[in-house]
Order: structure tokens, then C-alpha cells, then sequence
């Protein structure tokens, strides 16, 4: 069996889906590796190095389309200026990565149309046995720390307290909204770093996660949010009563804080609205919010996505993709997610794949097959 990694070639995408780990796995089991040359380079992974651990390196991601039985992605594959990948996608071949297939239709169908079958692992189940698997989770980890150093570089004062015979700097005060795996790794970051941190979350499962990491919680209404979790884990989308009891706590929160890194996302729907103008207007000039949720239409009413912006003195970074400026730990993550999800699908006797199409992951997973779309959030 042969597994092709291209290039990635979405617009600033530095990550690749393969790691010089992941390929000493697949070689051990006998399995080919075909890498297009360069694919790596972004992630600090050179062609040599890919070679030294058992990888054909080919000159083009053609090459790499036509010989695989199995491509391995970061992103879909799309249509670049040049290669249109989706066309050279085969029938019958599989393809692994991160779909995100709820948020382009026309794309899934194109894929669709292929006869390629292709798993989004976005989509997968959060349940124990598909945690390694979890691209989610290992990019927004990353994300969560980025945030914190991102927000650390643009502002000016520092994050721990520090005495110093010209005097003593204060620490900085970081206030987190949304505590899933990013907001939790950005609370470990800004402590650790020596912030005073405080955080906020629909879900009350996470008063508890704040306080064992050190940071204070910052409560809105436990009545409404004992209704706020979905049965997967997930936040549901509040309603209006609650928007305006956060829209006050928040408020005269943010006006002490330096630093708002705000995550919160409900799965399909836009990112709610945590922060107004006036919240931004009523912060102390020099401080940031880093806004997680830019690419889902943001948390911040003022957030540019893909850019930073200055308002009143205040900064707030919009910057898609966070994970991509860590490229190379991330592809390793993700690298080790896609070997997770793919070996107990492999029968190492025969050097081909086993697919038991009934099992909860695959059918979580799987984003079309025989040349139609087949996962429940996309045919309905
Ligand atoms: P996410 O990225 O969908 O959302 C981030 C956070 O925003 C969530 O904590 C959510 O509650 C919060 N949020 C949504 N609307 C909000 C609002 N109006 N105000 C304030 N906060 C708001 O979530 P993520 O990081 O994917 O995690 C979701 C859950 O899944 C967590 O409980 C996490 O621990 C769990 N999980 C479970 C895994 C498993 O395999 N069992 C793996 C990974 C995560």
C-alpha cells in the first residue's frame, strides 16, 4: 500500500501531514511513503530528512495523486494555481484529514463526485477510543498556547510580576472566554508565564477545570448554564436572556483586564458575539484580545479575520490558522492523529486496509463514498 502526502497548498499553510515519526511507523509496517518534494519544508522537515526515514520524495504532487492508495491531508484539497487537485483525485482511493466539511458544501460534493472515499477527522466521535485521533483537539491545543504568546509580543508590559530596583512592573491581568482545549491550554500558558487569570464558559463542568489550573471563574448564570452542554461535550447556543446577563458581567470585567483571549464556538453556527465596540472602547489603552474564533465570524464584534486590527488603543489580532505558526510541533500532532486513525484499519498480512464500515469512527467519520455524500450532517 502506498501513502501520498502533498504538498498543502491552501493560502498560508505552513503545516504538512506527515512527520519523520509518523513515516518510521508506516515504513515499519511495510507500507510505502510517497511525498511530493518540498511538501515538508514549511514544518522544517527537509526532503533529506524524509528520505533518512525510508520516504520516496517524487517531484510533483501529479506524481503523488496518481501513484497513492491512501493521501493523507492537513486541509482538502482544493483548486490552486497550480494543480487542481480534486480532479486528481481516483476512485476507490481513500483520503484522510481535516474536511471541514460542514463549512463547504460545494467542495465535499465536487470531492464526492470523484468516487474518492474520504474521512473528515473533524468529524469524529469525541469518544475515549478516538481521542488520539482527534485533530481538533491536538491543533487547538497549539492554538491555545500561540494566543497567549501572540498577545505577549503585541502588547507592551509584561506578564509577571517583576521587582526591580527601578521598581516593580504589576502582573498582567489575562481573561480567557471559552475554556474547551484551547481556552484550557491559554489558562495554563498565562499562568505559567506569571499572568493573573480569570475565565468564562456556558458549560459548568469548567468552573472546575479554571480553579485546578489556578485561574478564577467568572460566573454569568448557573441556572441557564446547567442546560448548556450538549450530550458530545459541545456548547449550545444560549438564548437571548443570557447574551445580555454575560453582556454585564462581562463588561465591567474587560475594563481591568490586559489581555482577552476569547475561543468560544458552538459546532455549524456562527461564533456568538462576547465582546461589543464599547467593551473594546472601555479597555485600557496597550491591552490585546486575541479572538480564536476569527475564521468562525469572531467573538469580538471589531475582529478582522486573517488580520490585526487597532482600535481605541487596543489591539486585536484576528490571525487565522494559529497552529500553522507552530507548524512544525502541529504537524507532528497531526501526523500521529492520521497513523492513530489509520492502523487499526490496516490488515498488515495482506498490506490492505480492513474497513469495518459499521463501526462508530468510520461511520463518524466518513464524508462520502461511491460517489455520493453520506454523513448525516451533510445529506440532510
Ligand atoms: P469548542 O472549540 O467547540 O468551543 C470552545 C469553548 O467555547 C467551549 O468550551 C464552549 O463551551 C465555549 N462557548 C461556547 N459558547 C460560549 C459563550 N456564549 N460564552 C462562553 N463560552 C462559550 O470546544 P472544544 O475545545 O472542542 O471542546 C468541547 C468539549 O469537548 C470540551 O468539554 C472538551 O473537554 C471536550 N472534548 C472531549 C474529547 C474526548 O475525546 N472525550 C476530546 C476533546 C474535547
Amino acid at each position: 500500500m502506498k501513502i501520498g502526502i502533498p504538498k498543502e497548498r491552501q493560502v498560508n499553510e505552513a503545516r504538512v501531514a506527515v512527520s519523520p515519526d509518523t513515516i518510521k511507523k508506516l515504513r515499519s509496517q511495510n507500507i510505502d511513503i510517497l511525498i511530493e518534494s518540498g511538501a515538508g519544508l514549511g514544518a522544517s522537515f527537509s526532503d533529506d530528512l524524509f528520505l533518512e526515514f525510508g520516504a520516496t520524495v517524487l517531484d510533483t504532487g501529479r506524481a503523488v495523486y496518481e501513484q497513492a492508495d491512501v493521501l493523507f491531508k492537513i486541509r482538502p484539497p482544493c483548486q490552486s494555481e497550480d494543480l487542481d487537485e480534486i480532479s486528481l483525485l481516483k476512485k476507490d482511493s481513500i483520503l484522510i484529514g481535516h474536511m471541514s466539511a460542514l463549512s463547504d458544501l460545494e467542495l465535499m460534493e465536487s470531492i464526492a463526485k470523484t468516487g474518492v472515499t474520504a474521512f473528515g477527522l473533524e468529524l469524529l466521535p469525541r469518544i475515549t477510543r478516538a481521542q488520539s485521533m482527534d485533530v481538533l483537539s491536538s491543533q487547538s491545543n497549539l492554538a491555545g498556547y500561540k494566543a497567549v504568546l501572540e498577545a505577549s509580543v503585541e502588547m507592551g508590559r509584561a506578564f509577571p510580576m517583576m521587582m526591580t530596583a527601578a521598581g516593580t512592573v504589576a502582573p498582567a491581568k489575562v481573561f480567557i472566554m471559552g475554556v474547551g482545549v484551547a481556552g484550557l491550554q491559554a489558562i495554563a500558558t498565562a499562568k505559567r508565564m506569571g499572568a493573573i487569570v480569570t475565565a468564562t464558559d456556558v458549560r459548568p463542568a469548567t468552573k472546575e477545570q479554571v480553579e485546578s489550573l489556578g485561574g478564577k471563574f467568572l460566573e454569568v448564570d448557573p441556572e441557564i448554564e446547567k442546560d448548556a452542554q450538549t450530550e458530545g461535550g459541545y456548547a449550545k447556543e444560549m438564548p437571548p436572556e443570557y447574551f445580555e446577563k454575560q453582556k454585564l458581567v462581562v463588561a465591567s470585567h474587560i475594563q481591568k483586564q490586559d489581555v482577552v483571549i476569547t475561543t468560544a464556538l458552538v459546532p455549524g453556527k456562527k461564533a456568538p458575539t462576547l465582546i461589543t465596540r464599547d467593551m473594546v472602547e472601555s479597555m485600557p489603552m496597550g491591552s490585546v484580545i486575541v479572538d480564536l474564533a476569527a475564521e468562525a465570524g469572531g467573538n469580538c464584534e471589531l475582529t478582522k479575520s486573517g488580520d490585526l486590527v487597532k482600535h481605541s488603543g487596543v489591539s486585536i489580532i484576528g490571525y487565522n490558522n494559529l497552529p500553522s505558526r507552530l507548524a512544525e510541533d502541529a504537524s507532528t500532532l497531526f501526523s500521529k492523529n492520521l497513523l492513530n486513525f489509520l492502523l487499526p484499519l490496516l490488515d498488515s498480512e495482506k498490506g490492505t486496509l480492513n474497513i469495518d464500515w459499521q463501526d462508530e469512527i468510520i461511520k463518524g467519520s466518513l464524508v462520502c463514498k461511491d460517489g455520493v455524500l453520506v454523513h448525516p450532517s451533510l445529506t440532510k
